[in-house]
């Protein structure tokens, strides 16, 4: 079982970015609590951050084959990014999408997900947890998705845990 954490533009400046907002703990931080988590479930972890859309369209596109589940926190490019909404859809490997912050009790702006339709479930603030959380969410993807059909469909998204 192998996730594949991809963080998108300004989640390098945890910690001292906003923390009102984000809160204080760092992208390292929150890697270390990712993997320990991890470790703890016998999964592995690939963990990356980007400020370029083009890196991280990359990064999706090279999962195929090669891990089972996406956790993504696309950061401002969720609410822009139609490059990183076809990408997921293209390859056809499940993803969840992630936030810090609780998007919809922010800005109007926040409220709207280019990702969200394509992804197979969304976790949205609870902080750091929100990646903890999103360890169990992807473990247990992982396992419907084999116990049902060996295979992810594009179908199933929505429903996945049903
Ligand atoms: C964020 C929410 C986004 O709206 C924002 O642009 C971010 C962080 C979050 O984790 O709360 O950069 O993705």
């Amino acid at each position: 079982m192998r996730i594949l954490f991809l963080n998108g533009p300004n989640l390098n400046l945890l910690g001292q970015r906003e923390p009102e907002v984000y809160g204080s703990t760092t992208l390292e931080d929150i890697e270390s609590r990712v993997r320990s988590r991890a470790q703890a479930k016998g999964a592995e972890v690939d963990f990356r951050q980007s400020n370029s859309e083009a890196e991280l369209v990359g990064w999706i596109q090279q999962a195929k084959g090669n891990c089972d589940v996406i956790v993504l926190n696309a950061a401002a490019y969720t609410h822009t990014s139609i490059a990183l909404r076809d990408a997921i859809s293209g390859i056809g490997v499940p993803t969840i999408e992630i936030h810090l912050s609780n998007i919809h009790a922010r800005e109007e702006f926040r409220r709207h997900s280019m990702i969200a339709p394509v992804c197979c479930g969304i976790i949205v603030g609870f902080g750091a947890d929100s990646y903890t959380l999103a360890v169990d969410a992807a473990i247990n993807v992982k396992a419907s998705i084999s116990a049902k059909t060996g295979a992810f469909s594009p179908a199933t998204k929505g429903s996945i845990l049903k």
